[in-house]
């Protein structure tokens, strides 16, 4: 079951809101209903967030990300659509339903944290616990704890404004944690932040997260940034979702020319990861493998070089055509292998950015080892180097090809 679940949702501001819901079902477009006096926020956003998930959602301001947000916290009513949080329909709930929902759901933390002035630290932390009634004690501990998670441990006795920007926005961060609630909602939590500090937040996000587990929707107009916290990003634009999906599949099959040329500046080798590009290890050979069979198989996949593995997945090191084809030569039985000469071994994790010094290392292809040191993927140079163009929208596919063979064929007739 989703944690969160939009269907249709809509939220049109204005004096009339239905009226622009009927508007836009007859194909009126956002100008129109501007027109009007009605403003099409966010219309009919149709997505769902899976517990435990890191869900983004981007887009440029005024695209409708904030209403959006505010509409899955219960502080704004859709004007259409349905919204359901762990399966419970929470459209149109009543105010104290809707507060009830808040408190024991869904934590918000905001781009400007409001930290009460003349609390400390710890109170501010724990505030959500506050207003639940819990005791002084369990406050403080849990409270505590939060600030611990954050890179905070210690700092519950002083004031806010003894704090850096830095460590106020961790404040925050600390207090939807101590909430206790499954689903976070973030709404660019981490933009007022300088670059760096930014993205020591964004490692913690990451990091608190694997711990976790939480279910995270968050809100960013940085590309980046959502490309490097989203599982799964949904592109916003004029109140629209355009798209859904991995950073890889934005990148690598944006739904329209909005999208690709949204991308299109992005550095994709800090995007991309090894896992995403690397092949299955088809052109590897057992260690007991006779010279002539390798030496066929470097043909047939037309490599000059190829990994040996043993049985247990482990490479064992790499054999060179020249080799190969010596020993062919001179009737050896045995594989010329020269022994952990040139391989590189990286994590399915790991950027392209961080592949290259390996890659520019050795001959071979890039080993794409798992935690226990068996092999999952190879990375010819070759699909390193292609990883880095971004796909055309306007280069002919297969179909393309063959209609320009077609014409040649048609000219010789
Ligand atoms: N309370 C409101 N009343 C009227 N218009 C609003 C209100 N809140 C947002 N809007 C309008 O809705 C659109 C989307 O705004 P918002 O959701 O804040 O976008 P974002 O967070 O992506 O910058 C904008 O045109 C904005 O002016
Ligand atoms: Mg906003």
């Amino acid at each position: 079951m989703p944690a969160i679940e939009a269907t249709g949702l809509t939220k049109i501001f204005g004096r009339k809101p239905q009226r622009g819901v009927r508007m836009l079902a007859e194909g009126a477009d956002r100008e129109r209903l501007r027109r009007e006096g009605l403003t099409a926020a966010v219309i009919d956003a149709t997505f769902d967030v899976k517990p435990g998930e890191i869900f983004v959602v981007m887009g440029l301001s005024g695209s409708g990300k904030s209403t959006l947000i505010r509409m899955i916290n219960g502080l704004l009513e859709p004007t259409d659509g349905t919204l359901r949080i762990d399966g419970d329909d929470v459209t149109h709930l009543s105010a104290a339903r809707l507060r009830e929902m808040r408190r024991n759901k869904v934590s918000m933390v905001f781009q400007h944290f409001a930290l009460l002035p003349h609390r400390t630290v710890g109170e501010n932390a724990a505030y959500a616990l506050q207003l639940r009634g819990v005791n002084k004690a369990d406050r403080e501990k849990a409270g505590e704890e939060a600030l611990g998670m954050v890179g905070l441990g210690g700092w519950g006795g002083h004031m806010p404004s003894e704090l850096s920007g830095g460590m106020r926005q961790r404040v925050g961060l600390a207090r939807a944690l101590a909430a206790g609630t499954d689903i976070m909602l973030m709404d660019e939590a981490f933009s007022a932040l300088d670059p760096l500090i930014r993205k020591e937040m964004q490692d913690q996000l990451l990091e608190l997260q694997s711990e976790l587990g939480k279910t995270i929707l968050f809100i960013t107009h940085d590309l980046n940034e959502a490309m490097r916290l989203g599982e799964r990003i949904a592109m916003m634009r004029d109140g629209r979702i355009v798209q859904v999906g991995s950073a890889e599949e934005i990148l690598n099959e944006p739904a329209n020319d909005y999208v690709s040329q949204f991308v299109a500046d992005v550095d994709r080798t800090r995007v991309l990861t090894a896992g995403a590009v690397m092949e299955r290890p088809v052109a590897v050979v057992g260690p007991n493998t006779g010279p002539k069979a390798a030496h066929r198989l470097m043909r047939e996949h037309q490599t000059q070089a190829l990994l040996v593995v043993s049985n247990d997945r482990q490479v064992r090191g790499v054999v060179y055509e020249e080799d190969i084809a010596e020993a062919v030569r001179d009737g050896s039985e045995k594989l010329p292998l020269r022994d952990g000469e040139g391989i590189a071994r990286v994590s399915p994790d790991d950027f392209l950015a961080d592949l290259f010094q390996h890659a520019a290392a050795t001959r071979a292809p890039l080993a794409v080892v798992n935690e226990t040191g068996a092999l999952v993927g190879i990375i010819p140079r070759v699909t390193l180097l292609s990883a880095l163009t971004p796909p055309s929208l306007d280069e002919p596919g297969d179909s393309g090809a063959e209609a320009a063979l077609e014409t040649t064929a048609g000219g010789t007739r």
